[in-house]
């Protein structure tokens, strides 16, 4: 199977790459660089010792994506080209309309044309807890957010018109960790929004202290809890829905998560005991918009998948900690 992976010099994207590799899987990256790394596509090759084809290429550049059709016989399409940032997103939507949207629909268009009939897409969704995949989508909470949304109605569409289309709307929460090498990771730009880059940034001395949002929550122990999944456990679930896409047209939505929320005190003890190092922190005042506490529903992966998360928030911890104490200040800029 050869799969194009938008997006996939970035920090889900590079280790769904390694993953395929490693299945045996072949792949084609389409990255624009805006918020990733090359480095990270020589990372890939030397971590799994194979060789691919990579193009620096915007996908909402139509010519270049016809190019990527053209040059290679193109099986699966796992799309994570877009813009993240949900503040950033607020401030700027119409930037996150005009690019979320317009990458979707180029790289469907072009493989329409191309008569590639397998799609997976990476989502969200605001739904009360626990969260299960046939609950109505509803409102989002940022331009972000609906521009997910509105990539799911997109593909439902599509899939209706086209029986031979196959999709998968993967819908997962907080990916967390690295590959275990320590040779890729999240690297975000700037101040990290997330908590586990900023957690990993004051471990490795970059930043003074880290921030709690919030310490009157109604939970256990007063601080939002998170469904935290290692990013290498996100890759196989990539990996098995391209696999299901094979043999299911249609579309589906497929939550990938533990099932398990962890409190943001939990995931600073497990970073200490992993790390080894203090992550001084002070408790402040709640950040607008997070909700108390949410985690996934994965019953549905492990029926139609027989996936399951492996890996422990540990593991997470001790993995965020080979990336960020390997690569302090993230990938070498070029
Ligand atoms: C986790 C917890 C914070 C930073 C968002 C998006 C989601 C996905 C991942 C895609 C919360 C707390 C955080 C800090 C803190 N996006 N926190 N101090 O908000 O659950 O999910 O990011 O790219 O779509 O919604 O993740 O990591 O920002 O926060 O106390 O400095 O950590 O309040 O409880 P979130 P997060």
């Amino acid at each position: 199977m050869n799969v194009l992976l938008t997006g996939g010099a970035g920090y889900i994207g590079s280790h769904t790459a390694v993953e395929l590799l490693n299945r045996g899987c072949d792949i084609v990256i389409a990255d624009d660089y805006s918020n990733s790394s090359p480095v990270a596509v020589e990372r890939i090759r030397q971590i799994t010792g194979r060789d691919f084809p990579a193009y620096h290429a915007d996908v909402t550049d139509r010519e270049a994506v016809r190019r990527i059709f053209r040059e290679n016989k193109i099986d699966c399409v796992i799309h994570f080209a877009g813009k993240k940032a949900v503040g950033e997103s607020v401030k700027i939507p119409l930037s996150y309309y005009r690019t979320n949207l317009d990458a979707a629909l180029t790289v469907l268009e072009c493989m329409k044309e191309a008569s590639v009939s397998r799609f997976i897409f990476s989502s969200g969704s605001l739904n009360p807890i626990p969260y299960r995949e046939d609950m109505p989508r509803g409102e989002c909470s940022s331009p972000y957010g609906t521009t997910k949304a509105m990539i799911e109605k997109i593909l439902e569409d599509a899939c209706h018109a086209d029986p031979a289309l196959s999709a998968v709307l993967l819908r997962y929460f907080n990916p967390i960790g690295a590959h275990p090498s320590g040779l890729i990771g999240e690297d975000p730009q700037g101040i990290p929004n997330n908590l586990l880059p900023y957690i990993a940034q004051v471990a490795v001395g970059r930043r003074e202290k880290l921030t709690v949002f919030g310490g009157d929550y109604p939970t256990p122990d007063g601080t939002c809890r998170r469904d935290y999944l290692h990013v290498m456990d996100l890759a196989a679930g990539h990996h098995r829905a391209a696999c299901y896409t094979m043999e299911h047209p249609g579309v589906t939505a497929v939550n990938l998560g533990t099932g398990t929320p962890y409190s943001v005190l939990e995931v600073i003890e497990a970073f200490r005991k992993a790390s080894g190092r203090e992550v001084p922190y002070v408790i402040g005042p709640r950040r607008a918009g997070d909700l108390p506490e949410y985690w996934a529903d994965a019953a549905k992966a492990k029926e139609l998948f027989g996936w399951q998360a492996q890996y422990t928030l540990q593991d997470m911890c001790r993995d965020t900690w080979a990336w960020q104490s390997k690569n302090p200040q993230g990938y070498p800029k070029a």
